[in-house]
């Protein structure tokens, strides 16, 4: 399918489920405000692929982050809750990813894609 919706209702705070978008596993987590607060706190100039924590979730949304679930560098999916920056840490080669899904350190060039998507209702989102 070109695009799914997905109820986010039951995903609880702090934590993330996968799902499958075109055949790619996308990862739905649900940030605490911690987290967003952790994000948000980070300067550009630290960031290898800078981008605001505010141009990777929807405004009004911002607890959602919804990420294709593959490494930049080789694809591996990389493991939630873990890394030195509290995000994704992929033991494939040691890239480390922070709470909003951006590389901070190891091989992989770039950020976790975030696919095109938009919430129809308060809590369900469509990707693609
Ligand atoms: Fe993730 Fe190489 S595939 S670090």
């Amino acid at each position: 399918l070109a695009s799914i919706r997905f109820d986010v209702a039951p995903v609880a705070e702090g934590s993330s489920v996968t799902i499958m978008w075109r055949g790619l596993p996308v990862f739905v987590r649900h940030r605490t405000p911690a987290e967003i607060e952790e994000a948000r706190a980070v300067p550009l100039a630290d960031l290898k692929d800078p981008q605001t924590d505010e141009e990777r979730v929807l405004e009004g949304h911002e607890e959602w982050l919804i990420m294709v679930a593959n490494c930049t560098h080789l694809g591996c999916v990389p493991v939630g809750e873990s890394g030195d920056y509290d995000g994704w840490f992929c033991p494939c080669h040691g890239s480390h990813y922070d709470t909003a899904g951006r590389i901070r350190r190891g091989p992989a060039p770039r950020n976790l894609v975030v696919p095109p998507y938009e919430f129809v209702s308060d809590t369900v989102v469509q990707i693609g």
